[in-house]
């Protein structure tokens, strides 16, 4: 039996605009993600992280995009769920914690109500115990002073603080899958530090999946089992975080390696950025949308745009590989 919580499987997400034309924010976008794992995913700002992750929740806008492809949780394809089906799913299966908590949490209620009102919604409290469950979970998260902290505002608390309250009401119905968008961006490094402590606990504690999105190397390395570099909308590599670090494959990701410290390389060369930017989406049409940047760019990649190709237990899309590699 596959220990596959998660299948996403050729999944196509584009927004229309004002011309109503399409534009494909993410294409042909495949991976599972299994039991208790935590999966990374990277890579530049606008590549297309975060629509995935909305995607999973089926939180984009329905009106102005589309989402094509199949969404398999626990067998099920949440791509052709109801509104109501998936108010099943959100927080009770899968939960999302975003980079600013002051997005998420109400300003008006009391953090406690809050965390309360999820617990009430997927049947996890009555109204007799939720005071006593609340301050329970609270506590879980490594809040101080927990019985006080549920009759304040979430203003009236320090970020890390708000971050550990999320963390609390996305944990408060014990999901199988934890989706993070870069939940310590906001952080300093110390509190940073902490909250991902607090999740590696709980996950160990929880046996929770989590999808880690983050543009920070460092912490993908702390975090992630196996890693997911997206360029451009599209999965570019994949595969479990030693070899990510250790024998990248894809210029992108040797490109976003070269430009952090990398605490596997033994060497001290000097931080080489990637020279230019990603480029609007919707524009290129086709060859391979990392060309303009690639320092291995060939004439193949201005034609057509690569397939993914597998190497042993790592995915890459660039046509270097194409004769080593088997196509996927
Ligand atoms: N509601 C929307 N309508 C139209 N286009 C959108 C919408 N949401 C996202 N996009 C576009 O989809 C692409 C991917 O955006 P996304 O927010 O997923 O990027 P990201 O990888 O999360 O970036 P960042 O690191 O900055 O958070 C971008 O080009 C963005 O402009
Ligand atoms: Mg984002």
């Amino acid at each position: 039996m596959s220990l596959d919580l998660l299948t996403v499987e050729h999944v196509n997400i584009s927004f229309k605009n004002d011309k109503s034309l399409n534009i494909p924010a993410v294409r042909d976008l495949s991976f599972h993600i299994q039991q208790g794992e935590t999966v990374g995913l990277v890579g530049e700002s606008g590549c297309g992280k975060s629509v995935t992750a909305l995607s999973l929740m089926q939180l984009v806008e329905k009106n102005t995009s589309s989402i094509e492809g199949n969404i398999v949780f626990e067998g099920e394809n949440l791509n052709t769920f109801s509104e109501k089906e998936m108010q099943e799913v959100r927080g009770n299966k899968i939960s999302m914690i975003f980079q600013e908590p002051m997005t998420s949490l109400n300003p008006v209620h009391k953090i406690g109500k809050q965390i309360s009102e999820v617990l009430f919604l997927h049947g996890f409290a009555t109204k007799a115990n939720s005071k006593e469950k609340t301050i329970e979970i609270l506590r879980k998260v490594g809040i101080p002073r927990a019985e006080s902290i549920v009759d304040e505002y979430p203003h009236q608390l320090s970020g890390g603080m708000r971050q550990r309250v999320m963390i609390a009401m996305a944990m408060a119905c014990n999901p199988k899958l934890l989706i993070a968008d870069e939940p310590t961006t906001a952080l300093d490094v110390t509190i940073q530090a902490q909250i991902l402590d607090l999740m590696k606990n709980l996950q160990k504690q929880y046996h929770t999946a989590i999808l880690l999105i983050t543009h920070d190397l460092g912490v993908i390395s702390e975090m992630a089992d196996r890693v997911i570099v997206m360029y451009y909308g599209q999965i570019v590599e994949q595969a479990d975080v030693r070899t990510i670090f250790k024998n990248p494959k894809h210029p992108y990701t040797i490109g976003l390696l070269n430009s952090v410290p990398n605490i596997y390389s033994e060497s001290n060369d000097r931080l080489t950025p990637i020279e230019g930017n990603v480029p609007n989406i919707g524009v290129i049409k086709e060859g391979c949308p990392f060309r303009f940047r690639c320092q291995q760019v060939h004439a193949k990649c201005h034609e057509h745009n690569p397939s993914l190709f597998k190497l042993d237990s790592q995915l890459v899309r660039c046509w270097l590989y194409e004769e080593q590699g088997v196509k996927v």
